[in-house]
Formats: C-alpha cells, structure tokens, sequence
C-alpha cells in the first residue's frame, strides 16, 4: 500500500501512574497498543514506535494482529520517536499518517478519512474538534482577555502528509514542536482539517484509562 501508518508508543505515561510505559496499561482486556493497532490495521501498513527497551514486548502485541508490521524503538521525545519511524518507512509509501497510541479508540474512520484528504489536497490533513469551554488568555491568575472561541479547534491524530515533504520538514526541523502539524507548517507547508471524533480522545490520566473501559464497553453493547 502507499499509506503508512506510524503509531507513536514510546512515551513514558509518568501521567497515567499505571507504573508500565502507557502503551502497556490495559483497558477492556487488551493493553493501549492493541487496540490502537486493531483500529488502525488495514488502512495502511503499520510502523510502530516503542519504547527502545520494550520492543520485544511491543511485537508481542502487534505481530499476532498485523505480521507484516515493523516495530521500532523510539526517542526521548515524541518528534524524535516520530522521526525514528519515518526513517524505517518504505520507499513506495506516499501518504504517512502520524497516530498516537494513546487515542486507542480512534474510528478506523478517522484514519481513512484522513488518508483521503491528503490525497485529495495534497496538504497536511488535521482531525479537529470545535472547543467547548470558554478560554481565556491568562498571565499567571490575571484575565487579560476572552478568547474567540469559533477561532479555536482542539486537533487530534491521525495527522496525514505527503510523505516527502514531511520527511524534508523533520530533516530540517531544528526546534522541538507541539505537533506534526506545526512541525509541517513551520517548514512552509499547508494544513487543513478534518471533522474529528471525540471517541479521539488521548489517554494520559487514570480517568481517560477508566473513560476508555467504559467507552469500549459501550462500543460492544
Ligand atoms: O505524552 P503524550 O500523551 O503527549 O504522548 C502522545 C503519544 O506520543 C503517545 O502515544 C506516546 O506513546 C507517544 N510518545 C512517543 N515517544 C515519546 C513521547 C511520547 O512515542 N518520547
């Protein structure tokens, strides 16, 4: 196929408290990973990024689900866990879609509309969400002003681009980024979105852990 997806797995938790690197925490009978994997498996091939100590544990998972997926070891931060898995990517491959393990309940949906757009625009493409909390610009407890909030979009993974113009951007990226659309844009490309899906969310606290046990099991019936 000429997608890939690369699953960024390699971070640490520290937030979660599960005491494994939060790819390994469970929920509704599998770790985080294994249901990332199973919700990415088939919309291209799959490139995950594990923690570099734990690659076998990592194949262990991913293997039995997709054999023909490439397991890597990641970096000290996200962009370097990221670039870890570009760099393994085969030639053929045009689109790369860039996912966190931790949005383990991600629509397979999700995943292909993005891949789509990029295909069609040839721009990155973004899943976002309207925000629904008021925001307000602060310095320190001081309000200096209310936010326009139609102006505001929280984003989500995957986030999809052209496979050479993203691996120029990360060959020259020289400053650490927020995200790979930023990461993107920084380098002079052009980032559109997509509808997201709260099902997107990111697992970083025990609540988001328990939210996605229940979601999962709302998803079965
Ligand atoms: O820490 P955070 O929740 O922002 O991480 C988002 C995603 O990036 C997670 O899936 C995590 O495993 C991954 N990550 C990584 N390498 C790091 C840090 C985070 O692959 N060094």
């Amino acid at each position: 196929p000429h997608v890939a997806v690369l699953i960024v797995a390699a971070g640490s938790g520290t937030r979660l408290g599960a005491g494994v690197p939060k790819a390994f925490a469970r929920f509704a009978g599998a770790t985080v990973l294994e249901h990332a994997v199973r919700g990415a498996f088939g919309v291209g091939r799959l490139v995950v990024v594990a923690p570099p100590e734990s690659i076998d544990e990592a194949r262990a998972i991913v293997e039995p689900i997709d054999p023909e997926a490439v397991v890597v070891g990641g970096g000290a931060s996200r962009q370097a866990s990221v670039a870890a898995g570009l760099a393994v990517l085969e030639p053929g491959i045009r689109i790369v879609l860039v996912h966190d393990a931790a949005r383990a309940l991600t629509p397979r949906q999700q995943l292909e509309a993005v891949a789509s757009a990029v295909a069609e625009t040839g721009a990155g493409v973004i899943p976002a969400l309207p925000v629904s909390d008021t925001i307000k610009l602060v310095d320190g407890q001081t309000v200096l002003d209310t936010v326009d909030r139609s102006r505001l979009a929280a984003v989500q993974t995957p986030q999809g681009f052209p496979r050479e113009p993203l691996d120029r951007a990360y060959a020259g990226a020289t400053a650490e980024y927020t995200d790979d659309a930023a990461l993107f844009a920084a380098a002079g490309g052009i980032v559109v979105t997509v509808e997201g899906s709260p099902l997107a969310f990111k697992i970083t606290t025990a609540a988001d852990l328990a939210r996605a046990e229940q979601e999962a099991g709302d998803a079965v019936g």
